[in-house]
């Protein structure tokens, strides 16, 4: 709760308590203490929508105390109708006839005077990288780290192969939905996604990231995108949760053999 407001509105009400103001600037004071207490009484904001039942619920009840009996009739309407009959009154009555329609049109034209524009959505694709992440408890330098297979290539061609196949039948039981049979980014979920996945075989993407920046990605998905450069409503998963550390690198290797891509280098990267 905003204590401040809180407090502001109890001040002016004890004002208006001691001044025994009438009964109809109470009910305008309640009404509006009401709007004010709804609107900025909370630290958490309440919906537009919901203040509006809140103050119709408000105004209904205003309306029933104050016309619940004669004297309270009466006293309600008799400065309204001092306003509307008095002399001395008329002008502050023909300023009063002229607002009510003016300060409608008036929040008519603030609110239709919006630019018309297509959502802006600025979104960094490949955000910054952590320096270093914890997948399966084990902590991962994504800045200096490497693909820990990737060295297999040279040393022991096989067993590379083995990894790439692994990679392979990670890739097509889990990402082909989303990033494609061919990797193109156009799997057959991907109508009701947006952002669309990477496409991967664009002859471009995966060329200028590092194996580690994919396996960061990869594990931690949407939900491990840095809070700058969003909003992100990435429907990536986080594989971690799934998968084996293992099974993320071999498909990060699976990626760069398909597409016939090579990995950015870390040197380049560290300059
Ligand atoms: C539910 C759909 C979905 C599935 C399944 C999915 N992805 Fe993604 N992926 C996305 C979307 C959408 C993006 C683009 C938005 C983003 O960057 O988070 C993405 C982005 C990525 C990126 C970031 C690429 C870049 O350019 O930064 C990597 C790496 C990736 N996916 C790998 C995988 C791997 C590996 C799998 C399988 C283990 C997989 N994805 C499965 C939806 C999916």
């Amino acid at each position: 709760m905003n204590i401040p407001v809180v407090l502001a509105i109890l001040v002016v009400f004890a004002f208006l308590a001691f001044r025994k103001a009438n009964l109809f600037i109470l009910a305008l004071a309640w009404w509006i203490g009401a709007f004010v207490f709804f609107r900025f009484g909370f630290t958490a904001p309440i919906p537009a929508s919901v203040i509006s039942i809140y103050m119709g619920i408000v105004s209904l009840a205003t309306l029933a105390f104050v016309s619940s009996s004669e004297q309270r009739r009466e006293e309600v309407s008799r400065p309204l109708l001092r306003l509307m009959t008095e002399k001395r009154f008329a002008p502050l009555l023909a300023a009063t006839i002229i607002a009510i329609p003016a300060l409608a049109a008036a929040n008519v034209y603030v609110q239709m005077n919006v630019p018309i524009e297509p959502p802006f959505f600025p979104r960094t694709i490949h955000p910054a990288s952590p320096p270093e992440i914890t997948v399966h408890e084990k902590k991962i330098s994504i800045d200096l780290g490497d693909n820990p297979f990737r060295e297999l290539e040279k040393s022991n061609p096989q067993e590379f192969r083995q990894h790439v196949e692994n990679g392979r039948r990670v890739y097509y039981q889990n990402c082909v939905f989303c990033h494609g049979d061919n990797l193109a980014g156009n799997g057959m979920f991907v109508h009701g996604l947006d952002p669309i996945p990477t496409n991967f075989a664009d002859g471009d993407t995966i060329a200028n990231l590092r194996e580690t920046f994919l396996f960061w990605r990869a594990s931690k998905g949407g939900p491990g995108l840095p809070e700058e450069g969003g909003p992100w409503n990435s429907a990536m998963p986080a594989w971690e949760k799934i998968l084996k550390e293992d099974e993320i690198w071999d498909a990060v290797l699976f990626l760069y053999e398909f597409t016939g891509e090579r990995p950015r280098a870390r040197e380049e990267h560290a300059q």
